[in-house]
């Protein structure tokens, strides 16, 4: 079978599905890469080849040929229609935003499966990329944050007097937000936290940060996968209140607050960030959802009553050697899962298989369905 590592097409996008490296995983493939494919993350042709790829300069030819692409982003409308009839494509999909593609790919009767709906279960650890790209996003929030902040983060005791540590609130302490404390709290920042979810709260402290605790009554704060639940307006209200006066004595704050399927509440509203000391910084990764920040412009940075506010998107993508190369991990062991012999087997019967099937021979599942059932017991080989 061959496998086609096309070249990302969406502006910014400098992360590449595959990384040399991943090759030598996936046995008894033939491994083909767009020319140019991996460049934007340091990963030569030339290294490429050095694993065995070959690497194809015509990217309609190579959809045409491959019985599995893999891809960061989805693809463009126009490139699925050059994808091979009953093709697998792994990506992220964002399914809500791409049902159009979804319908487009199915014409195909391609087999498509999302890695952001890969069920998030202990076994799917190492397949996790919603993780894997959340830890780097946390990371280069702070980093970002410490490039605007006028101050440095630790504290020195100098012959010029002591300068004391710099205050970062980090509000949503999922994957982003516990690297996030830990990377502030290791460049010598004074770190506090706070989540709705009060389990949180260990994490929090075994990094270094203080949890905030609000007196506010959260009913039924979480899902049984270990997501948010969303609160109601008059909740998000009070949580505004008293996220407002922690934020006010931050010369940092980083928000990462989301709620699966909808648009991330707003926890910072105007006048918590009119209340801000100047020159403090927002750092925004909730942009992409809509934003924590009310005055979050998604895609900008813009400066609003001397504060600094943050919404670039994609922050992965700008340490794209090693998102890609945790992303490379994540995909081949996906697709790990499926290759026997060489070959392509849907087992329709394996929950991280059928949880994160978008499309199957045809027919679009999503919004998620339950999995067709399997033509012969333990599915199908593509
Ligand atoms: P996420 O990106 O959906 O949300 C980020 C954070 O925002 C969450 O911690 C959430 O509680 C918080 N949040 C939402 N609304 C909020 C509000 N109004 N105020 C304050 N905080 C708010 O979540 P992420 O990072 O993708 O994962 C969340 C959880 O999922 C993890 O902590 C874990 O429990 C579970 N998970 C499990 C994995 C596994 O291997 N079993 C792997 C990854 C995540």
């Amino acid at each position: 079978m061959i496998l086609g590592v096309p070249k990302e097409t969406i502006e910014n996008e400098k992360r590449v599905a595959l990384v040399p490296d991943s090759i030598s995983k996936l046995k008894g493939l033939e491994v083909r890469v767009q020319s140019g494919a991996g460049a934007a993350a340091g990963f030569t042709d030339e290294a490429y080849r050095a694993k065995g790829a070959v690497i194809v300069s015509d990217v309609r030819s190579l959809y045409q040929e491959s019985d599995i692409i893999l891809k960061v982003m989805p693809p463009e409308i126009s490139e699925s229609s050059w994808i091979k009839e009953g093709a697998v494509l792994i990506s992220f999909l964002y399914p809500h935003s791409h049902l159009e593609l979804l319908n487009s790919l199915s014409s195909r009767k391609a087999s498509v499966f999302g890695m952001d709906l890969i069920p998030r279960t202990s076994r799917a650890q190492f397949m996790d990329a919603l993780s894997s790209q959340a830890t780097v996003a946390g990371y280069k929030a702070v980093v970002l944050a410490t490039d605007s902040l006028p101050k440095i983060f630790p504290m020195l005791i100098t012959a010029a007097g002591t300068i004391p540590a710099a205050k970062v609130f980090v509000i949503g302490a999922g994957v982003a937000g516990l690297q996030a404390i830990a990377t502030a709290h290791r460049m010598g920042a004074s770190v506090e936290a706070y989540d709705l979810r009060p389990v949180v709260k260990e994490q929090i402290e075994s990094l270094g940060a203080k949890f905030v605790s609000l007196p506010l009554e959260v009913q039924d704060a979480q899902t049984s996968g270990g997501y948010a639940k969303a609160q109601s307006e008059e909740f998000y209200r009070k949580q505004q209140e008293f996220l407002a006066k922690t934020a006010q004595n931050a010369d940092v704050v980083i928000t990462t607050a989301l709620v699966p399927g909808k648009r991330a509440p707003v926890l910072l509203s105007e006048e918590g960030v009119k209340a801000m000391k100047p020159s403090s910084v927002i750092v925004d990764l909730a942009a992409e959802q809509g934003g924590n920040c009310a005055l979050t412009e998604p895609g900008k940075t813009v400066v609003k009553y001397g504060v600094t506010i943050h919404g670039l998107l994609n922050l992965p993508s700008l340490i794209s050697s090693q998102s890609s190369l945790m992303y490379s991990r994540n995909i081949s062991a996906f697709l790990a899962l499926m290759l026997k012999d060489g070959k392509v087997h849907i087992d329709l019967n394996d929950d991280l298989i059928s949880g994160s099937l978008a499309a199957y021979q045809g027919e679009v599942l999503f919004p998620k369905k339950p999995a067709p059932v399997a033509a012969a017991a333990g599915g199908k080989t593509a």
